[in-house]
């Protein structure tokens, strides 16, 4: 079939084969050519399939020649209907790993569930025996605590007061002002319980007790900070709480995995383009101003940029881990700066829609955001009929 973009709000409804397949050998060749890292051997990648957790995957490998096992929850291609991009993202993983003559499974089922665990658990252990480095990189509105039972949703608010600010339609440029009203401690609640730390110390827990990790194993969650303009929405709202738990339960997790002197990091990555943050009121204008000037000055980075930044420059460098005050990695470094931010603050009471084309790069917001779906990549021929029914090798 001919496939084209199908927009609805924030989300594509069609995905590319070709043009996801080129996503993942681009960012393949990226890591080859800034050379190999000394790192971990066996990875465990929960998360694996898009944005941060699958360039984790692709640096794993094809940086550090890790055998890896990616978990993801991706929807299956059907007959005229094109798969979910995290689909066709991880069927082009395994093809070029396959060729490079790297080990690489793949689990797609709900990574929150025991049943996904216990699969994830005996592979390893069947397999690899054990693993080194586990990366949790997910990304979800809703979880099912598998102990309870209970099915709990993510909102994005704003907590004590309502929020009003800017916010850009990243699709038809319009700069308006968006309203959000505060959340209830029940929206605080369900927010931790999907975004937080108690699934990432649930799998930990489970991996530590099955023997399935090994000596010195480390394991890495991401999470977000930005500046005082998205705050109230972003580190201070209900997301910002789940944040404060899960970087709160990488001490714990360490705690937890004395017996294989094990450490547990949150690491504090930069503002991109993923299906996660494009859902974030107000984001996607600040990424369009911090995408403007980071280009401007040379230093903007996508997630494989960031992902090879974190693993050669913080995790693997042969020393200490450097860390923050509260312990946390921070590869935001470059998107914190003073000018940088200097910059976004100033165009930000800017911004309008008249202003924005030239203060904002909204044309790279939406080249990325196509890209997430396989879209607007050089090199493919979108016109071409392809198969849409691609499936996934070593899909367990
Ligand atoms: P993403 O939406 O690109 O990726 C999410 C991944 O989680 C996908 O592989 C998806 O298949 C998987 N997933 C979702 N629900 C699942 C489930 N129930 N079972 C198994 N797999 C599931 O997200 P992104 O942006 O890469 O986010 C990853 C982490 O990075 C999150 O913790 C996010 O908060 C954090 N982060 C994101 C930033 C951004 O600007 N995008 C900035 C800093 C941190």
């Amino acid at each position: 079939m001919i496939i084209e973009p199908r927009m609805r709000g924030f989300i594509c409804l069609t995905a590319h084969p070709k043009g996801c397949e080129k996503n993942v050998s681009n960012q393949i060749e990226y890591v080859k050519s800034k050379g190999k890292v000394n790192g971990p051997k066996k990875v465990l990648v929960i998360g694996a399939s898009t944005g941060f957790g699958l360039a984790s995957r692709i640096t794993s490998a094809f940086a550090a020649g890790a055998a890896t096992i990616g978990v993801f929850f991706e929807k299956a291609p059907e007959k005229g209907k094109t798969a979910s991009p995290g689909w066709y993202n991880s069927a082009a993983f395994q093809q070029e790993a396959k060729k490079a003559g790297l080990y690489a499974k793949s689990i797609n089922g709900d990574a929150f569930s025991d049943e996904i665990k216990k699969k994830t658990i005996d592979l390893i252990k069947k397999d690899l025996g054990q693993v080194d480095l586990v990366i949790y990189s997910l990304a979800s509105p809703v979880r099912t605590n598998p102990r309870t039972g209970i099915t709990h949703r993510s909102v994005l608010k704003p907590i004590g007061q309502k929020f009003t600010n800017k916010t850009v339609d990243f699709h038809t440029g319009v700069v308006t002002t968006v309203s959000i009203e505060p959340a209830s401690e029940e929206d605080i609640a369900n927010t931790v319980a999907v975004m937080g730390g108690e699934d990432w110390e649930m799998w930990m827990t489970a991996l530590s007790e099955a023997g399935a990790l090994a000596q010195n194993a480390m394991t890495i969650a991401y999470s977000y900070i930005g500046p005082a303009l998205t705050e109230a929405v972003y580190r201070k709202g209900t997301i910002g709480r789940a944040k404060d738990h899960l970087e709160a339960t990488a001490f714990k997790i360490t705690d937890n995995l004395k017996k294989v002197n094990g450490k547990a990091y949150v690491s504090v990555n930069k503002a991109l383009v993923t299906q996660a943050s494009s859902a974030i009121p107000v984001i996607p204008l600040y990424i369009s101003l911090l995408y403007k000037t980071m280009k401007e000055n040379k230093i903007h980075e996508g997630c494989i940029e960031q992902m090879h930044r974190l693993f050669k420059d913080r995790l693997f460098t042969g020393g200490a881990i450097p860390t923050d005050d509260k312990g946390r990695i921070r590869i935001d470094d470059w998107e914190m700066r003073d000018d940088i931010q200097k910059k976004v603050a100033e165009w930000w009471e800017q911004a309008d829609t008249e202003t924005l084309p030239k203060i904002g790069d909204l044309a790279g917001y939406k080249s990325d955001f196509l890209n997430l779906f396989g879209f607007g990549f050089a090199g493919v021929n979108y016109a071409e009929d392809v198969n849409e029914n691609v499936p996934i090798e070593e899909l367990q």
